[in-house]
This record gives structure tokens, C-alpha cells and sequence, in this order.
């Protein structure tokens, strides 16, 4: 626990640096080598990451953005009265307030982050602009199974909140092991308010990944800053190169870190040999259809109650309920 001067305490089960460590080594050595984007998000990671969602290309965040402040009354409404709002990855928290400004009588707010720095620091700003809301922030890996704190006031539901398209970042049959994990936690009468990146032409997706500012370049590069940082790794930074490609088939964005040149990189005790043009994949952004991700909560056990998307398509925000 960490108490925050403005009275926001921070539970703190932010995976230990021995989880980067050993995750980082299965993922380099399996075929082909992968390191898990979720240690895209260290205090630099976030920062790149907010600097993306400003980029002309990166349509994703503004048009999530646009989506919430033209439907945030109708989403709130549709989440009802007395709820226990759960954000999962709610980062920064923009995108959240827009559903906090519309929701009645919210029995609690717990944001669950990664990112333990802009969680405390969004929960310490939003904490001064709504003393009486209840926020119980939780530093933690969502994607694991994890225990959430109870509320001092008992809700009369759960909504789960999980923004940003982030669910991209699993492979189909994972999401659906996750939401079927996010169902169970919404219980009886909750609801999964959701994100999701719709499938468009390769050539929007491909922009939005390769910007021309560069900046995702060194979002997807500082994951080797950050292992060199973190873990003692010795990564040549100058012998990698970002690249983004949408593989169709799969209707997923692929990063990838292409090695330029013949090189051998160390990590913990191990040893690993990179050909040039060999590539470590270091995230997988998967796009849905309206059909196809109603298809996929349902077999979690959710079924739609509504979703809201904007004119071109780009971005859906779904409302699903348990029975
Ligand atoms: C935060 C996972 C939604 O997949 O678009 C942005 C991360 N990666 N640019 C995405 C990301 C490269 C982002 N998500």
C-alpha cells in the first residue's frame, strides 16, 4: 500500500521485475521470438503511448474519444443507477471521466492499471474533482486472475469498463478465456462496457502503426530500452527497426523489431541470436467486426444490450450484460 497525499491509496500488486524477466526470456526464445506488449507501459511507454493517441494517423483514441462524448449519457444509462464502475487499463482516465460525468449514484470507482504511475496520478486527480466518489485503485496485471477490493457501500451491480481496444492485444481464444473471467467478476446483473477496434483497409491500419512523426517507432523500440533498463539486457537500439503490418487473414496489426543486422543479445543468463531480417514480435492488435466480437462475448457469456460506433465505422463501444 502506498498512501497518496490527496487520501487515494494504491493497492499494489504491480507484477514483480522477476515476471518481465522470465516472461521476457520464454518470449525470446520461442519461435518465432516475442516479447508481450504489456511491457510496452513503464512511465516512458505510457508517455510514448499518450503521444500516439495525439498522432493524425492514430485514429483509434479520438475516435473512441468522440464516440463516448457524443453517447456518454445514453452508455451511463444504459450502465444504470448504483453501480461499482471496475476500469481495467483506464490509464490516464479521459476516457473514463466521460462515463463519470453521466453515471448516477456510483457506489464506487476502481480503476485496475499496469501503469502504477498514471494510475495514482489519475486517481489523485479525480479524487480531488469528486472527493465523495469511492475510488479504490488496484496497480495490477488484469490479464491475470486478481482479487478486487470491496467497496464500503454495497452495489447493486458491477460494470466492468475496459477501453482503448486493448482486448485487440489478445488472441481470440485468450480474449475469450478473459471475458469469460470478466463475466464471472461482473456476477449478476453486470455488465462489460467495451472498446474495440473494427476492421478497416490496410491501408488506414498500416498508416496508424507506421506514423510519420515516428513515435510508435520508439513506443514499440523502448521495450528493448526498457529490458536494458529494467533487466541489465545490453539491446543495440541502433540495430532495430520498427514495422507494422496488418495480416489480413488473421485481422491483426502485427509490431514487429527487425534486426538489421547479425547480432547476439544478452538477458538474464541466456544467450540470444538474432539473423539480420529476423524479427521479435512484440504485439499483435486484432480488429473485430460488430458480429464477429458480439459472437465471441457471447461465448463468454455476455450477451449484447447495445453498442454505439461512429459515422465512418472505425470504433465500436459495446454494452454487454450477464443474465
Ligand atoms: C493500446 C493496445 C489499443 O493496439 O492500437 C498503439 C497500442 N500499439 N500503437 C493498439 C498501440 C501501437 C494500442 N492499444
Amino acid at each position: 500500500m502506498n498512501g497518496g497525499s490527496s487520501g487515494v491509496t494504491v493497492l499494489d500488486l504491480e507484477p514483480a521485475a522477476s515476471d518481465f524477466l522470465e516472461q521476457a526470456i520464454a518470449g525470446l526464445a520461442s519461435v518465432p521470438p516475442t516479447l508481450p506488449s504489456k511491457f510496452f507501459y513503464d512511465e516512458r511507454g505510457s508517455d510514448l503511448f499518450l503521444q500516439i493517441c495525439e498522432l493524425p494517423e492514430y485514429y483509434v483514441t479520438r475516435t473512441e474519444t468522440e464516440i463516448l462524448s457524443r453517447y456518454g449519457a445514453e452508455i451511463a444509462e444504459s450502465i444504470g443507477d448504483n453501480a461499482e464502475l471496475v476500469g481495467f487499463g483506464t490509464g490516464a482516465g479521459m476516457k473514463t471521466r466521460m462515463l463519470l460525468d453521466h453515471l448516477q449514484n456510483l457506489v464506487a470507482y476502481v480503476p485496475v492499471d499496469i501503469s502504477k504511475q498514471s494510475l495514482t496520478e489519475s486517481a489523485e486527480a479525480l479524487s480531488r474533482e469528486m472527493p465523495s466518489l469511492e475510488i479504490l485503485p488496484v496497480c495490477a496485471d488484469y490479464l491475470q486472475p486478481i482479487e478486487l477490493p470491496t467497496p464500503s457501500k454495497k452495489p447493486d451491480h458491477i460494470a466492468v469498463y475496459f477501453p482503448g481496444s486493448t482486448i485487440g492485444n489478445l488472441k481470440p481464444e485468450v480474449a475469450q478465456h478473459f471475458l469469460t473471467r470478466v463475466c464471472r467478476l461482473c456476477g449478476k446483473s453486470g455488465g462489460l462496457i467495451i472498446g474495440v477496434d473494427l476492421q478497416k483497409t490496410t491501408e488506414v491500419l498500416e498508416a496508424a502503426y507506421n506514423d510519420s512523426a515516428g513515435v510508435t517507432a520508439e513506443f514499440n523500440l523502448n521495450i528493448l530500452a526498457r529490458a536494458n533498463r529494467e533487466l541489465g539486457a545490453d539491446f543495440d537500439l541502433a540495430q532495430w527497426r520498427h514495422r507494422a503490418v496488418y495480416n489480413e487473414q488473421a485481422a491483426r496489426i502485427e509490431m514487429h523489431l527487425i534486426s538489421e543486422v547479425d547480432q547476439t543479445v544478452h538477458l538474464g543468463d541466456r544467450e540470444f541470436y538474432f539473423a539480420a531480417g529476423e524479427k521479435i514480435i512484440t504485439e499483435f492488435s486484432y480488429k473485430h467486426t460488430v458480429e464477429g466480437f458480439s459472437a465471441l462475448a457471447r461465448s463468454a457469456g455476455f450477451q449484447l444490450a447495445r453498442y454505439w460506433t461512429d459515422p465512418r465505422k472505425l470504433f465500436a463501444v459495446f454494452h454487454f450484460t450477464t443474465l
